[in-house]
């Protein structure tokens, strides 16, 4: 699928934006970023940045715009980025929005594509609350939905499994309220520009991927105009 395009998934905690990001990524052949995995990998790592990040994360309110765009900036630089990109977790304010809409206009990208998942907030915690992912290649499994096939265990790359410190209930409620107040309103923004679609994610992940399959397929070759 040749998109050209910067897709941005938009949706609250849990809604499934990283587990389709993947399926979707292998399918455009396109890379996969995700600014929550980009923080978690600099934690991990010890740089300045994931100290600087530790503790906002932890409490599950939002890391601030500059370091988050400047961050998306430099991996954009990167050649796998040259004929568009799937977004998970970005932008997430108006601000976020604004300066990714000027980044893309100076690579010569139109308008994103942007699609918004809906779930309930019942869903959501049910799928936080039994998420599970793998140390090593970052596989996302649910205890309840979709688990893996030993407890613990990675079926494809036997990689040990581990839940996310802020998945604990009162982090993702701090996650939620500020999914509410500074994310949600993105949705009408990109409404505005004529560029929003949105999907029924509480559906099975087969049946979310196939509507994500088929607004992609209609985007494909658009460039910018839906
Ligand atoms: P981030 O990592 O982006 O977390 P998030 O947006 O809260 O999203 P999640 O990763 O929790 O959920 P998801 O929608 O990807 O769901 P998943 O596919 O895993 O951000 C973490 C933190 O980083 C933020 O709180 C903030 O501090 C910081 N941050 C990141 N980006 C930032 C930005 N731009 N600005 C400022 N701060 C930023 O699925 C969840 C579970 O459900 C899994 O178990 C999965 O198996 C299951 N599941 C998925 N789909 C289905 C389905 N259809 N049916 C049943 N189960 C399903």
């Amino acid at each position: 699928m040749a998109l050209n395009r910067a897709v941005i998934f938009l949706g609250p905690p849990g809604a499934g934006k990283g587990t389709q990001s993947k399926l979707a990524a292998q399918r455009c052949g396109l890379p996969h970023l995700s600014t929550g995995d980009m923080f978690r990998d600099a934690i991990a790592r010890g740089t300045p940045l994931g100290k600087k990040v530790q503790p906002i994360l932890a409490s599950g309110e939002l890391v601030s715009d500059d370091l988050v765009t400047g961050m998306v900036e430099e991996r954009l630089s990167q050649r796998d980025c040259a004929h568009g990109f799937i977004f998970d977790g970005f932008p997430r304010t108006l601000p976020q929005a604004r300066q990714l809409d000027e980044l893309l206009a100076s690579k010569g990208f139109g308008k994103p594509l942007v699609i918004e998942f809906c779930v309930s907030p019942e869903k959501l915690f049910r799928r936080l609350a039994g998420r599970w992912t793998c140390t090593v290649g970052g596989e996302i499994y649910n205890e309840f939905d979709a688990p893996p096939k030993v407890p613990g265990v990675c079926d494809g790359d036997g990689g040990k499994l581990v839940q996310r410190p802020d998945d604990r209930p009162e982090v993702v409620r701090e996650r939620l309220t500020a999914y509410e107040r500074q994310t949600k309103p993105l949705a009408e923004y990109y409404r505005r520009l004529g560029v929003l679609e949105v999907v029924d994610a509480g559906k099975s992940v087969d049946e979310v991927s196939r509507a994500l399959n088929a607004i992609l397929h209609c985007a494909e070759g658009n460039n910018g105009r839906l």
